[in-house]
């Protein structure tokens, strides 16, 4: 059973669908043990401890640097066992600490198709906001693995929705975590889990 963190900033519906997905028995081979926000105030924090899921908080505020926090954060998930890392929502800036102990072991969701959308300070609303700009008819979810570079590692699961007319950034942002987001990051969690995906260079085989 490979033990699985969730990195939050916010109101955490993304944790949600893992948990949901969790107590339907549909992470297999998995186990959430632990939600690590930079945010004390996440309600995120909350889905946690109703789930009865141990939350732990790591500030800026606490450490001078964004090394720091990094380094905090690897002691933390080495001292939990964790073997992988989700970011689900996480909003700080992390340093090649992470990424080098936890290669092809974390996993982020991004809400646009990469490699639209996406990138330093494209977080968010802001996503949904550039995409509604751009005239776009279709956008997404995106989950993929983290490396060093923001939002351009190996793709896992990808899946679009169609932009309406009148949509608002809040309203595109909605129908996009409801279709794509929460039934993505759960799927791809689960098949992590069951090692069914082999990263070959930027490409991630699905094994049946
Ligand atoms: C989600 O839409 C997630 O895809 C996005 O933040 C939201 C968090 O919502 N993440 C990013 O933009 C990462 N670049 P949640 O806290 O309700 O899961």
């Amino acid at each position: 059973m490979k033990k699985i963190a969730v990195l939050v900033s916010g109101g955490g519906t993304n944790l949600q669908a893992l948990l949901d997905a969790q107590s339907r028995g549909e992470i297999l081979n998995g186990e959430i043990v632990a939600v690590i926000s930079n945010n004390p105030e996440a309600y995120a924090l909350e889905r946690a401890k109703k789930a009865g899921v141990p939350g732990y908080v790591l500030t800026r505020e606490q450490y001078p640097t964004a090394r720091d926090l990094t380094v905090a954060l690897v002691n933390k998930l080495q001292e939990l066992d964790i073997q992988l890392v989700v970011m689900a929502g996480f909003m700080t800036i992390v340093t090649e600490e992470l990424f080098q102990s936890y290669a092809n072991a974390i996993i982020n969701i991004h809400p646009s198709l990469i490699p639209s959308f996406c990138g330093p300070g494209c977080f968010g609303l802001h996503v949904h906001e550039k995409a509604l700009a751009y005239g776009v008819k279709v956008s997404g979810a995106t989950v993929h693995f983290v490396t060093q570079e923001c939002d351009a590692g190996p793709i896992i699961l990808q899946k679009t929705v169609e932009v309406l007319p009148d949509d608002t950034p809040e309203v595109l942002q909605r129908r996009i975590m409801e279709t794509c987001e929460w039934k993505l990051l759960p799927k791809a969690v689960s098949l992590f889990c069951q090692d069914k995906l082999v990263v070959e260079g930027r490409n991630v085989r699905i094994l049946q």
